[in-house]
Formats: C-alpha cells, structure tokens, sequence
C-alpha cells in the first residue's frame, strides 16, 4: 500500500540531507540557518552547487548526482510528498552529495547568499498559460531576477520542457532582457541531445513522451 503525505511528510522529518523552514515565524526576510553555508555545514567540500527547481520526485537531482559526484545537488519543490521518493532514494543509496530542500521558490534568496549557486535546473514546470498567471511563469522577469540573487555570475540557467508556449515565452523574456541564449535545442530525441544530462527523464516527461509530445531544451545564463 503505498504511504499517506502525512507519514511521508513525517518521514521527511527523519532524513538529514531534508530541509524546510520549521515553525510559524517564517518571513520573506528570514535568513535559513545554512545560507551561506551550504559547503561547510553539510556538503563539507567546495563543490559547486546545483539546484533542480519544481523537481516534483527530484529524478534530475539524484541523476545527475550519481553521474557527477563532484558536485552537490539540492531538489527545491513545496511539495513535500513528492520529493519523499527521491529524498529516500538518495538516503537508502547513501548519496553525500544530494539534499532536498521544501520552499516556495520565490525564497531562494532566503535559503541561499548571493552567487552561492552555480547551476539551476528547471524541470517541466507548469506553463501557466492564463496570461493573469505570467508572474508565476518559473522564467517570467520576477523568478529570473530572484535566480539572480543567487546565482554565481558564470552560472547557467537550464530549461527542459515539452511546452512550445512556455519554450516561446522564455525566449521573448531572454530577448526582452538582452540576456544570451547558450544553447536552444528542439525535440532533442529527435535532434540530438546537447548534453548527456538531458538522457535522464523525469516523471512528467515520461508522460509527455508516451504521448508523443517533443521536448525541448535551452541554456542561458543571467
Ligand atoms: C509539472 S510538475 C514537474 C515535476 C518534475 N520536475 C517532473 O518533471 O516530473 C511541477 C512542479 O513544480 C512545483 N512548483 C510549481 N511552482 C512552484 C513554486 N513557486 N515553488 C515551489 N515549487 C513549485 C510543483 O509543486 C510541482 O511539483
């Protein structure tokens, strides 16, 4: 029988590499105990950091973490029942490398100091087609100038979508903002994959795969 979120959200509770704000008294100026801190206080390397933003059951955190060990990855999403199974995977696996993090995205900058960051991932986020919703687009103007707050000034921003509306809004806010286009593939299982990273598929895009949709990629950086 598979768990209730209640007992994975308790669970969560037992893993040492699961972060969330604890308590009532959280506030857009609060300061996490490990901002800033992230290298000495629980990877104990100088690894660089790499997010994975809405990373639902965090495959692309886990993934890329087995393939790449010298760096350190952190799946941010506010579902926490959700990042359960990839949480305990990477306990289970014994994965120093890997931590997960519960938050509302707009609070990175609660969580993470100026240029602490080096990569961000963000994986099939919802394109929130309505136009009253473009803030809460995850590339709109407003969740690009928080990725700013703390990504380091080389750091890259990588996009993986099977939404040709999202695809095309992000490009016009790039453009708007006279920020350069890294990479931009098409249909990458048709076109070719930019980067070997991109063979690691999430539980949305399975779906989107089995229902013959393309998936798209893009780097940029701010
Ligand atoms: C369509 S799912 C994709 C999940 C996963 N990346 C995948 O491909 O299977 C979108 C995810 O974004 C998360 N999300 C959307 N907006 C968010 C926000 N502002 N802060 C944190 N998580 C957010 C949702 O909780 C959800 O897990």
């Amino acid at each position: 029988m598979s768990r209730s979120k209640l007992e994975k959200f308790a669970e969560n509770r037992t893993f040492p590499n699961f972060f969330q704000w604890e308590g009532e008294d959280f506030s857009p100026e609060a300061h996490f105990p490990m901002r800033g801190h992230w290298h000495e206080r629980f990877f104990r390397n100088d690894h660089p950091i790499v997010l994975e933003l809405a990373c639902g059951r965090g495959e692309y955190t886990v993934g890329m973490a087995e393939r790449d060990p010298q760096r350190n990855f952190i799946g941010v999403d506010r579902k926490g029942a959700r990042m359960w199974k990839g949480c305990k995977y990477s306990v289970v696996n014994n994965m120093p490398n890997v931590a997960f993090l519960r938050t509302q995205i707009q609070y990175l900058p609660c969580y993470f100091a100026e240029g602490e960051v080096q990569e961000i991932w963000i994986t099939f986020p919802d394109p929130q087609p309505r136009n009253c919703k473009e803030n809460k687009r995850l590339t709109s103007e407003y969740h690009l100038s928080v990725y700013n707050r703390v990504l380091a000034p080389d750091g890259t921003v990588h996009l993986k979508t099977d939404s040709d509306f999202f695809l095309d809004f992000t490009l016009e806010t790039l453009q708007r903002l006279q920020l350069p286009v890294l990479c931009l593939q098409r249909d990458i299982y048709r076109n070719g994959m930019p980067d070997p990273r991109l063979e690691i598929k999430t539980y949305y895009e399975s779906m989107w795969l089995e229902q013959g949709k393309a998936i798209h990629y893009l780097k940029f950086n701010l």
